[in-house]
This record gives structure tokens, sequence and C-alpha cells, in this order.
């Protein structure tokens, strides 16, 4: 099962955590999917958005994150258990009780200095492949927040993942983004490269012609796959993104036309996803 999907663009700002955290809600919820979801990026940003600064920081300084999983495979050659590094029970969603997370640490900065050394690469490559071979049987979807930039550990999970989603602004500076990540799957073919299940309209204000038009130019362009479904620039989904202690319904946290945006959305996801998983039909037989 080809499951594994890198949230990336070059850009930051663009939604790629906010959305990392309302679908892997939205699909535990509404389509009952066990998700993992993998912080890739040293703000752990959508660690943060999936649990207290408490835990965070209770589970940083036990060595638990993808970090220490990391420097332990790659840096230290110590067969680490991948479990051991991934956290079940997060999400202030209540019916959300299928999203798990390997979450991140600042930490991560130093990792990606070690590993941006050429005689590294290897390894850093070959321990991704190895986790995502496993997470892969293990969840029904694994979600890859990623950080803006390419970094070399962000190359080695858009070479190791089955597919990326690209969330853009529909604005200038975003659209160049994608171009700039456009650009960089096209170098080094040989070494493999996730597959593009969509790109995503966020964050379009409905009430502006710009908005329109650069979408309007996203959608016509084949390459881009652009999901039907826009999230719009509502600020419920800033509210969103902030952590509450006692938990609330997937209908309070993502009301009305939010809601119905983003479930619209993992069920694109889904429809994609079984698409490209459906065997390819054997070419029919001619008789002898
Ligand atoms: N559809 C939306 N409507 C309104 N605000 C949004 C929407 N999507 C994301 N945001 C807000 O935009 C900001 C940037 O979002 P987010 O942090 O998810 O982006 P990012 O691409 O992960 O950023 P970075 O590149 O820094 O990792 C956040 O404040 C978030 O709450
Ligand atoms: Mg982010």
């Amino acid at each position: 099962m080809r499951n594994t999907i890198a949230v990336m663009n070059t850009k930051g700002g663009v939604g790629k955590s906010t959305i990392v955290l309302t679908v892997a809600e939205t699909l535990s919820v509404f389509h009952g999917k066990n998700v993992l979801v993998i912080d890739s990026d040293s703000q752990a940003s959508v660690s943060s958005m999936l649990m207290s600064t408490t835990s965070l920081r209770k589970l940083q300084s036990e060595g638990r994150t993808i970090v220490d999983y990391l420097v332990a495979t790659v840096l230290k050659n110590e067969p680490s258990e991948w479990t051991e590094f991934v956290v079940g029970g997060v999400s202030d969603v209540d019916d959300a009780r299928s999203v798990y997370l390997m979450p991140s640490d600042m930490q991560l900065t130093l990792l990606e200095r070690e590993v941006s050394k050429e005689s590294v690469h290897g390894k850093l490559r070959s321990a991704i492949g190895g986790l995502l071979s496993r997470a892969r049987i293990v969840f029904d979807i694994v979600l890859i927040d990623c950080p803006p930039g390419l970094s070399v550990l962000t190359e080695s999970w858009l070479r190791e993942a089955d597919f990326h989603i690209t969330p853009t602004k529909p604005d200038y500076v975003s659209v160049c983004g994608l171009d700039v990540f456009r650009r960089f799957r096209q170098l080094n073919p040989e070494m493999g490269f996730a597959d593009n299940l969509g790109v995503l309209v966020n964050m379009k204000d409905k009430h502006s012609p710009a908005d329109d038009d650069y979408h309007r130019w996203l959608a016509e362009n084949a390459e881009n796959r652009c999901f039907e479904q826009v999230l719009p620039l509502l600020n419920v989904l800033q509210h969103a993104g902030r952590y509450q202690d006692s938990d609330r319904s997937i209908q309070a946290k993502y009301p009305g036309e939010i809601g119905a945006a983003v479930r619209g959305l993992t069920g694109e996801i889904l429809a994609r996803l079984a698409l490209s998983n459906q065997p390819t039909a054997l070419p029919a037989q001619t008789g002898s």
C-alpha cells in the first residue's frame, strides 16, 4: 500500500503544518483511519498543535523524538525500535483517537548539520526509507510535516515517501515556491521522487479577484493535479492550531465551512490514494 505522504513546499507559511493537523484529525474521526504524523520541522509546530507543551517537553527530555531516533540509527549505528518514538493519544479532538505522532525537537537543526555531510547521506536515506517501509504497514496513512527549504533531511523524505502534497497560497511568492520545488524534483531523477498527489490551494480569500486568478492559473496546469477542494482563508483554522487542554468535538474545532472543506479534501486524498493503489490491469490474453 502506497500511503506515505510528505507535505511540502519550499515556501514557508503556506499552511503545511496546519494542513497536516487538520487532515490527520479528520481522517481519524470521519474515515476511521490510523494516522501517523511525522514532525520533521525543528520548530516542532505540528507537535505543539497535537499536544501540550508540557507533554512535548517531557518527550523531548526523555529522548523520544524523531531526532533521537535518527541520531541513534544514522549517527550512532544503534539499532532502535521505531515504535518507541511514536506517541499515541495525541490531538485535542475527543473522537480523534487514532492519531499518532513522532514529535520533533529544536535539536533537529544540529542533526541536520551533521547529516548534511556527504558521507552520511546514504545512511540517512536508508534510515528514512526503512522507517517509512515499516510505518507503511502499521498505519493507514503517514503524513510528514516538512519545514520550508530543501535540507538533506527533507530531500530524503521526498525521495522515500510515496507521495507529496504541496499546499500553496494563491499568490505570486507561493507560486514561485512551487516552481522551485518542481525544478528540484527534476534533478537527479534516477534517485527517485515521491509522486505528486496534488497541489492544494490554501488560504484563498473568496472576495479577492487576484486569488481567483492565481487559483485558475494553477488549476489549468494539469501537472499540478490541483485538488478540487480549496481551503478558504478563515481565522478559525488559525485557532485550530492552538492546542487546548480540554478536549473538543471535531465540529467545534472545525465548524461549518472549514469542516466541510477539510472533509472534501480528505475525501479527495483517499480517492486519489485508492486509485493509485489499484492493481494495474493486465493486458487481455490472446487465445492460441
Ligand atoms: N486556511 C487558513 N486560513 C487562515 N489561516 C491559516 C490557514 N491555513 C493556515 N493558516 C495560518 O497561517 C499560518 C501559517 O500556517 P502553518 O504554520 O501551518 O504554515 P507552514 O507552511 O507550516 O509554515 P512553515 O513554513 O513556517 O512551517 C498559521 O498562523 C496558520 O494558523
Ligand atoms: Mg510548518
